[in-house]
């Protein structure tokens, strides 16, 4: 078992560059399916999650590795069409393969993506959108079977800005016969991160980032070479680890434009924010203010993957502060591990009530999500004393090293390996 060993309320400084965004690889190495030749992406994390999909791809018989942060995959090879249902569950994000699957193989055969961690997370959206567009969906238990000999161009209007789907949409769509029209699409920096790749590779994909995106389906891909976009919710990240520690710390491979959702927050909290170029310097003021409240809001609204983070940083500042989460009806969770530092925070349904507190105390904690988990490390931050975190297995789905990366702005913190005992 590995744990998270925090010695808190120490003074950060200095800079540390953040990784690329496990939103975009994910679906961009799926995306790389439809291509029959060899893809490079560069600035990919080395995430569990990131790794999980180059095995997914090999699994279907593509070549696939991820050398440092370079993913070379070519899918010219492929020949598998079904993903088994224990890997569907290790990660839910694995629906995003169902489009590219379905557009390349013409038939796709793979499992609901696992339980309930932030919320219940359907796949309506995607499962209708792919029926519109001419794909046979067939639903067994926990299985989904995709079948089209050919998938047609179409006006689909999401009921929600749904990130996954609109991804599925346009990686089912970059091939089809006609043009796809999605009205009400997802904005989220990732979307746009995903039709640049699939654009450098010849697709017509237009307007991704704004809420109407036009596909116009071409005959084939061609390999090409790309780049990851630094990853935003990471940045807000150590943002907050300077914020909660009251120091000032510098951000590098940062794009200013996806973060600033989250600029409003930390300013209301008394920081300043310097950017220069795609550096961000944070400095925190010795006594952080409360905020008003703090809504979560499909992009450019503030990111529900910083929510956690966010109250964390805010259970220290002088007052009371309101979260409410719009987006997952279940991303409270961390709340009653966020509570053992001696927090005071009350939650009545989808509002977290926060009354600051001068002090954290040192806590042994359990992640119980990758953003909650990652909330529990900030907050260790500013405890007294040594505070563990257990089931560091969610937070190194998002974060490369994040011991490292944090030690290396002046945090002490280290991950140390344990036996698990008989009665834990
Ligand atoms: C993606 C991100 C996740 C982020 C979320 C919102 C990845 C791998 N994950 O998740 O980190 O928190 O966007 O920014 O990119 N919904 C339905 N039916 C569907 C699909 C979604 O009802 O078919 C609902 C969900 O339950 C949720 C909301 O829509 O309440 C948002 O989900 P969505 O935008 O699809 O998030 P994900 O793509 O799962």
């Amino acid at each position: 078992m590995e744990q998270l060993l925090v010695s808190g309320e120490k003074k950060l400084d200095g800079a540390v560059t953040v990784h690329g965004a496990k939103n975009s690889a994910l679906p961009i190495l799926a995306a790389a399916i439809l291509v029959k030749g060899e893809c490079i992406i560069h600035n990919c994390p080395r995430l569990s999650d990131v790794l999980e999909a180059i095995n997914i791809l090999k699994g279907l018989g593509c070549k696939a590795e991820l050398e440092g942060n370079t993913a070379v995959v070519d899918a010219s090879t492929i020949s598998g069409y079904s993903i088994d249902e224990q890997t569907m569950r290790s990660m839910r994000s694995s629906i995003i393969f169902l489009g590219a699957l379905v557009s390349r193989m013409g038939i796709a055969q793979v499992y609901y993506p696992g339980g309930c961690e932030i919320g219940t997370r359907p796949v309506d959206l995607h499962i209708n959108s792919l029926r519109s567009m001419g794909v046979t969906v067939e639903e067994k238990g926990s299985a989904i079977c995709c079948k089209a000999d050919k998938i047609y161009g179409t006006k689909i209007i999401l009921p929600f800005p749904s990130v996954g789907a609109t991804e599925n949409i346009i990686i089912a769509s970059v091939m089809a016969k006609g043009r796809t029209t999605i009205i009400n699409a997802a904005r989220e920096p990732e979307i746009s991160d995903l039709a640049d790749f699939l654009n450098h590779c010849g697709a017509r994909i237009y307007g991704a980032g704004e809420g109407t995106i036009e596909i116009e389906g071409v005959l084939s891909l061609h390999p090409a070479q790309h780049d990851v976009i630094p990853d935003r919710i990471v940045v807000s990240t150590y943002m907050a680890a300077a914020a909660i520690t009251g120091s000032t710390v510098t951000v590098n491979n940062v794009v200013p434009t996806h973060v600033a959702p989250v600029f409003p927050a930390f300013n209301q909290m008394g920081c300043r924010i310097y950017l220069s170029g795609s550096s961000l310097k944070l400095e925190a003021p010795r006594r952080l203010k409360r905020i008003s409240t703090i809504k979560t809001m499909p992009y450019p609204g503030f990111p529900t993957d910083s929510q956690p983070i966010i109250a964390a940083v805010l259970c220290k500042a002088k007052g009371t502060s309101v979260i409410q989460e719009n987006i997952f009806e279940n991303r409270f969770r961390y709340i009653s591990e966020l509570k053992r530092f001696g927090t005071d925070i009350e939650v009545n349904d989808n509002l977290a009530v926060i009354n600051g507190v001068k002090e954290f105390h040192a806590a042994n904690v359990n992640a119980t999500d990758l953003r909650g988990g990652a909330a529990l490390v900030i907050a260790s931050l500013a405890a007294d004393g040594i505070s563990r975190v257990n089931c560091v297995n969610y937070i190194d789905r998002g974060y490369e090293s994040i011991e490292k990366s944090l030690s290396q702005i002046g945090a002490d913190i280290k991950r140390i390996t344990y036996e698990k005992q008989k009665d834990e």
